[in-house]
């Protein structure tokens, strides 16, 4: 079965995950049918569905009506009637390896020999469940996270006998519901996510077990120091503790005594109403900021790190796959590959060699991979390379945070890579437009676009996850804005949703700027007790005058694409439907035009505005003079006499 035949999906379980992967199936267009034992569980998913369509229609997050989508969504009971028309099958069953074993014996017999059996495990081998099916090649793991409509990752996992065409289908289908995949290679326990997050909570449960740590205190640290999204008690008590318990003990690995205190007591975390925080008396995560002090953070990182350079060792996965698993699936600010990289790779393995030496502990071993990148040399950003290239090596510099594109036709389409976050600015994102911007030969580019991965948002300005326990002398926000402000060749911000911030900053710092009807534009720093920092205050002020540039940045209110149009803030507000035709038609102009007397012009302009008039009329007309003797300016005579169309090379 290949991608291009899949039309119809079975989703076999309506609980939490099996309704949610429906709904995002039958979002996408596929038709689909929910699957459960009983009726009851199956009208529970439905209707789970229907509240959440209504929530995403409401929010505008979907372009037909809920009951357009839930058309295309059947109901059964019956395994036969559900699956006997299936492409693809997609089973979120009870997480019991002898009850999938029988469903999916059941599923060979009764789904059409060619369909593909996926199922959404978390915590089984795809392998031993794809033994129970005569057809082992065609059974995958597709692993959404919880929950589907919001959650973008989706690991494929390869059995033993998975075949790439099998993958491959499952990998485009992902895509093709707007999710994201990443491949892991070999069905390991726990794959990619689960087993890099896995040493989070378990290593800040080995210090504070052994004295060298409080719970507030690596909460405190994980979070407001290292950027976090939750610290690794907060997040146990999250998911269960008895969940990472029985996790480790399947596993065979020790069980830090903390945890084992909590089980024994019942203590599971808010389920119970008490776990590391009081959710009953309480009111459960309760630790501040400067709790954090002294925390050895990197302890907990080295091993994260750790448990990536093994699975990239073991061909598992790549450490671009790992990264975008983790700031996905886990929400981390940005990948333990990226992050051991500026750290020091040599620096993390000491860390390790240091513990392992102390304690012979297996879990402080390092991975033979990452031994063998610090023998080569490859200790990170600093050097050249690490888990990444940075351009030292000789090759091609990975970028983590944008994407981009350099067409035959000189257009360099520049993605900002962070729909997680909505595309927000962090350091990472800004050296890295930076850099590929004063890497890429300039002759070779005749026209750059920016715009936002995802369909929210263009930026939803700096990261304000990265704030907290950032030195003020570090901050320097301004080269990424004078990059692209003077950048010698025209630039467009394609808009299509949130355009806040830094995000705003960098639009206003290109040279025009297209945007969809229904987006937004606004600088909410002033709600953060801050001010726009990236030119904001000063761009808007000469563009719009007074008034409408100090109600954006004294309100902090967002406006409409309309009235940003209105007030000369953007080029256009164009329909969703017409945005691509509109972008090409700017796009057309500008990769065709004569590259010395854009830059000339873009040039004058920029000096001029911040000039009086008679300076910038003497820059003008010097320009003049200067393209008189250009051989594009011989071209555009010569083709207006021929009456046809240019064809400028920038000589
Ligand atoms: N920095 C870091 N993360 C950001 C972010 C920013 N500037 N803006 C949005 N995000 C993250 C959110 O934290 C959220 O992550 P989560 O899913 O892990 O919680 C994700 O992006 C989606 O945003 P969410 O707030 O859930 O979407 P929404 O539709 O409810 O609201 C906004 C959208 C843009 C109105 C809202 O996100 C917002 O106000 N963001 C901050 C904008 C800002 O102040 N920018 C200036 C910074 S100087």
């Amino acid at each position: 079965m290949e991608f291009g035949d899949i039309e119809r999906v079975a989703v076999l379980g309506a609980g939490s995950m099996g309704h949610g992967i429906a709904e995002v199936t039958a979002v996408a267009g596929y038709s689909v049918v929910l699957r459960d034992v009983e009726q009851e569980l199956v009208d529970s998913g439905y209707e789970d569905i229907e509240w959440s369509l209504e929530k995403l229609a409401e929010k505008d997050r979907i372009d037909e009506s809920p009951g357009d989508v839930l058309a295309r969504i059947e109901t059964a009971v019956d395994l036969d009637e559900a699956v006997a028309e299936a492409d693809l099958v997609i089973e979120a069953a009870p997480e019991r390896m002898e009850l999938k074993k029988e469903l999916y014996a059941e599923l060979d017999e009764l789904a059409p020999p060619e369909a593909i059996l996926a199922s959404n495990t978390s915590s089984l081998s795809i392998t031993e469940i794809a033994s129970a099916t005569g057809r082992e090649e065609q059974v995958v793991g597709t692993h959404f996270f919880n929950p589907p409509v919001k959650m973008d990752l989706v690991e494929v996992i390869y059995g033993a006998e998975t075949t790439d065409e099998t993958a491959e289908a499952a990998y485009e289908f992902v895509e093709s519901i707007g999710k994201t995949p990443i491949y892991v290679r070999k069905d390991v326990n726990g794959f990619v996510v689960n087993s890099v997050l896995g040493p989070f909570g378990d290593e800040a449960a080995w210090m504070v077990s052994g004295g060298e740590a409080t719970i507030r205190q690596a909460d405190a640290a994980m979070v407001h120091g290292r950027g976090y999204p939750m610290g690794p008690f907060e997040l146990s008590d999250m998911t269960g503790i008895d969940i990472g318990y029985h996790v480790r003990k399947e596993a065979g690995r020790e069980v830090p005594p903390i945890v084992k205190e909590k089980v024994e007591a019942d203590e599971l975390g808010r389920k119970t109403g008490k776990g590391y925080y009081d959710y009953e008396d309480g009111d459960g995560p309760d630790y501040e900021p400067g709790d954090g002090e002294g925390f050895d953070a990197l302890r907990v990182e080295a091993r994260m790190v750790n448990e990536a350079a093994k699975l990239v060792g073991d061909d598992v996965a790549t450490p671009e796959a790992i990264d975008t698993g983790m700031r996905l699936g886990a929400g981390f600010p940005k990948g333990p590959c990226r992050r051991a990289d500026e750290e020091g790779l040599d620096r993390v393995l000491e860390k390790l060699r240091e513990l392992h030496e102390a304690t012979s502990e297996d879990r402080y071993e390092p991975a033979a991979h990452l031994v063998e990148l610090v023998e080569a040399g490859k200790t990170g950003e600093d050097a050249g390379a690490g888990f990444f290239d940075y351009g030292g090596g000789g090759g091609e510099r990975d970028y983590t945070t944008i994407e981009h594109e350099l067409g035959d036709d000189g257009l360099l389409e520049i993605v900002l890579d962070r729909p997680e976050r909505l595309n927000a600015l962090n350091q990472d994102l800004m050296e890295e437009v930076v850099h590929l911007l004063e890497h890429t030969p300039v002759e070779d580019v005749r026209c750059v676009t920016f715009e936002g991965s995802g369909d929210r948002a263009f930026s939803a300005g700096a990261d304000i996850t990265g704030f907290s326990g950032i030195d003020p002398h570090e901050v320097d926000v301004t080269p990424v804005f004078t990059t692209v402000d003077e950048y010698p060749r025209p630039t467009l911000a394609k808009i299509d949703g949130y355009c806040l911030g830094g995000g705003h900053e960098l639009a206003l710092a290109c040279d025009m700027r297209v945007a969809t009807e229904s987006s937004e534009f606004g600088f909410p720093e002033i709600s953060l007790g801050l001010l726009p920092g990236g030119g904001g205050t000063q761009r808007t002020i000469r563009m719009l005058g007074e008034p409408r540039a100090k109600e954006l940045v004294l309100r902090g209110n967002r406006i409409s694409a309309a009235r940003a149009e209105e007030w000369g803030l953007i080029n256009r507000a164009v329909p969703e439907e017409e945005f691509e035709d509109v972008i090409e038609e700017f796009v057309a102009d500008l990769v065709d035009g004569p590259p010395i007397a854009m830059k000339l012009a873009k040039q004058v302009m920029n000096d001029g505005a911040d000039d009086d008039l008679d300076a910038g009329l003497r820059m003008e007309s010097q320009a003049f003079g200067m393209l008189l003797t250009t051989d594009d300016m011989m071209e555009g005579a010569a083709a207006f006499m021929e009456d046809r169309e240019p064809e400028f090379e920038g000589n």
